[in-house]
């Protein structure tokens, strides 16, 4: 399915679910070098260093922030508002230009991303607190709107972390993930496959249905330079959104968690794991500008 790009790099086209890959997806539960908790924990003690001004630009930019956070209808200042994975605060700065930021809480396994968070000064008031996303330090009902903006792809269990959104948010509640698009490119496949998890979009709209959400819908989003173009797979290429019709936990059965943090892991698989992943990714900061130069040197109103 083709989607169009408004002013803003958003797609226009709002879907209940459609396919982004013809080729099959890896299963979700098939190893990924960087998703994985303690490979996160690492990676982002890098990243964070250059995540606001060299990594983030070429993936999601202020325009796609505001376009993916629009289905989340948070034009209400009194909202209770949590960012999940919320890092250096980049989507919670789009949160708070509507909600105070007494009522905004923004939760990220990383210190070194928070510390980040905590030098801007349009999150002054906003509660900053560690945590893990699959497992959140709130009680049942306690959120108007749950957020979390490329964050899913380093969960190593997604269904566990969006039955957590559905958990925490009060009867009428909306929940909004934006993240990845799985590529169909065989190149971009395999670095994406080697990194972390890139969802097909009916892997989103599942993960939601079956936690519980009703209403469910996914709009594509992606940087305007692509001209929509979606085949190498997107950092942020969708916006999913559910709402909470009923108050309490969700009815899903879940098993052990897959990963056990408190288990000493094998430093030589760590390295190794963390190395590859960490090349793979480098793939990943290569495809945006790739597209950039494409989108200049190719004519206006011709596909790239
Ligand atoms: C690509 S950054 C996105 C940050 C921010 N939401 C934004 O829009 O710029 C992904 C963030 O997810 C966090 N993260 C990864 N796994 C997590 C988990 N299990 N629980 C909480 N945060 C997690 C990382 O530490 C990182 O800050």
């Amino acid at each position: 399915m083709a989607s169009t790009y408004g002013p803003g790099g958003g797609a226009k086209l709002r879907c209940a679910a459609s396919s982004s890959a013809a080729a099959p997806a890896r299963p979700v539960k098939a190893p990924r070098f960087i998703q994985h908790k303690k490979e996160a924990f690492w990676f982002y003690r890098f990243i964070s260093v250059a995540y606001d001004n060299v990594f983030n630009p070429g993936h999601f930019t202020e325009n796609m922030r505001d376009d993916a956070l629009e289905p989340a209808d948070l034009y209400s200042s009194h909202l209770k508002v949590v960012d999940v994975g919320g890092g250096t605060g980049f989507t919670t700065l789009g949160i708070v230009k509507h909600v105070d930021p007494e009522n905004v809480t923004l939760l990220d396994q990383s210190p070194h991303q928070l510390e980040k968070a905590r030098q801007k000064v349009a999150l002054k008031g906003v509660t900053i607190m560690e945590g893990d996303a699959e497992d959140l330090p709130f009680p049942t009902d306690t959120f108007d709107r749950y957020v979390s903006a490329g964050s899913i792809e380093y969960w190593p269990d997604p269904q566990r972390g969006i039955k957590e959104a559905y958990r925490v948010l009060k009867f009428g509640g909306t929940a909004c993930v934006i993240g990845p698009v799985y590529p169909t490119f065989w190149l971009s496949r395999f670095f994406a496959d080697m990194w972390m998890l890139f969802p097909q979009e009916e892997e989103y709209i599942e993960w939601f249905k079956k936690a519980g959400f009703k209403d469910v819908k996914l709009k594509r989003i992606g940087p305007k330079w692509y001209r929509g173009v979606r085949r190498h797979g997107l950092i942020i290429g969708c916006s999913v959104t559910g709402v909470k019709r009923e108050r309490g936990d969700s009815s899903l059965e879940l098993g052990p968690k897959a990963e056990d943090v408190s288990k000493p892991v094998n430093p030589i698989t760590f390295l190794f794991r963390f190395l590859i992943g960490t090349i793979c990714a480098a793939y990943y900061v290569l495809v945006p500008i790739y597209m950039w130069i494409k989108d200049k040197i190719v004519p206006k109103g011709m596909p790239i």
